[in-house]
C-alpha cells in the first residue's frame, strides 16, 4: 500500500466515522473485476465488430433490434455467471454499519452485483438488464430464469409483450435518452443530504450522473473517488484513493474497523 494510498485511505475512514449519510457512485469499473468489462473497454468476441454507442441507442435497436436483443441477451448471461467480487461485498457491509443513518448506492451500471451482494438501496441510473418492458404498452417483461445462449450469429428476435403483443426493449436507458425520472430525483435527494460521497469506477463522462459529485460538494458534502486510472485527475477538494474497487472497499472496511 503506497503512502499516498494509505492517507487517504485514513483521511477518508475519518469523514465516514463522523458521516451520518453516505451515497455512492458506481460505474462499469465497480464491476470489472467480476469480469465485466467496462463499458469504454473494447467490445471482445462476437461484439468486436459492432459500435456500443449504436447498440445502446433506440436508432440502433429500431434499425436492427435482433441484433441489439442478442447483445444485451449475452450481457445477461455475462452478469448472471458473474459473482460479486470482494469490494461489492464490502460496499454492502459498509452500508449495514449501524452508523449510518442513509447509505444510498446510485449506480450507472445495469447488472445485479450489487444488489446479490446485499446492498439493499440500489438506484439505478440507466435501468437494468433484468428489468426488459414493453415498448407498446410498458409491460414489464418476465426473462425466462435462465439466460439465453445465443449459439447462432448474434441475433435473437426480442420478445413480443404478452400483455400486448408489442415489441419488448431491453430495460436499459439508451443514449440519447432521459433517465428514469424517479430515480434521478432519489440519486438527487441523496447527493443534496450526502456529509460523503464514494465515486467508485467511473470515468464521469456521461452526464447528468457525472454532475452527481457537484451536488455533494455544494451541499458541503465531502467526494472521494476510488479508481485506478493513473492520469485521472479528481477536483480540488476530493479525495482520490488510486486504486481498484476490489483493493480500496474492502481496505476501507477494515480501516473503518480499527
Ligand atoms: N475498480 C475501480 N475503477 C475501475 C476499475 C476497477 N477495477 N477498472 C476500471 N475502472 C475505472 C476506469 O478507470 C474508468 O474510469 O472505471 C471507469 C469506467 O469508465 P467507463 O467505462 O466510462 O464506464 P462508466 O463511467 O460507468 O460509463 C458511464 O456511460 O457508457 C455509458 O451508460 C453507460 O453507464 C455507462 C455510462
Amino acid at each position: 500500500m503506497s503512502a499516498e494510498f494509505a492517507a487517504s485511505l485514513a483521511t477518508l475512514a475519518d469523514l465516514l466515522r463522523s458521516a451520518r449519510r453516505v451515497v455512492v457512485l458506481t460505474g462499469a469499473g465497480m464491476s470489472a473485476e467480476s469480469g465485466i468489462p467496462t463499458f469504454r473497454d473494447a467490445q471482445t468476441g462476437l461484439w468486436a465488430r459492432f459500435d456500443p454507442y449504436v447498440l445502446a441507442s433506440p436508432e440502433g435497436f429500431a434499425q436492427d433490434p435482433d441484433t441489439v436483443w442478442a447483445w444485451y441477451e449475452a450481457r445477461r448471461r455475462q452478469v448472471m455467471s458473474a459473482q460479486p467480487h470482494a469490494g461489492h461485498l464490502a460496499l454492502a457491509r459498509l452500508s449495514a454499519l449501524s452508523r449510518f443513518d442513509e447509505f444510498t448506492v446510485v449506480t450507472q451500471n445495469v447488472d445485479d452485483l450489487h444488489e446479490r451482494a446485499g446492498c439493499t438501496n440500489v438506484v439505478h441510473l440507466h435501468g437494468s438488464l433484468f428489468a426488459p418492458r414493453c415498448m407498446a404498452c410498458a409491460a414489464p417483461h418476465r426473462l425466462d430464469a435462465g439466460a439465453v445462449e445465443p449459439e447462432r450469429a448474434p441475433r435473437i428476435a426480442p420478445p413480443v409483450c404478452q400483455a400486448c403483443g408489442g415489441r419488448v426493449r431491453p430495460g436499459v436507458v439508451w443514449f440519447g435518452e432521459s433517465l428514469p425520472e424517479h430515480a434521478w430525483q432519489l440519486a438527487m435527494q441523496a447527493a443534496a443530504r450526502a456529509d460523503v460521497m464514494l465515486v467508485v469506477g467511473t470515468s464521469s463522462q456521461v452526464y447528468p450522473a457525472a454532475g452527481l459529485p457537484v451536488e455533494v460538494r455544494q451541499a458541503d458534502g465531502q467526494v472521494a473517488v476510488i479508481n485506478p486510472d493513473p492520469s485521472l485527475r479528481v477536483s480540488p477538494g476530493e479525495l482520490l484513493l488510486r486504486a481498484t474497487a476490489g483493493e480500496a472497499i474492502p481496505a476501507l472496511l477494515t480501516e473503518l474497523a480499527g
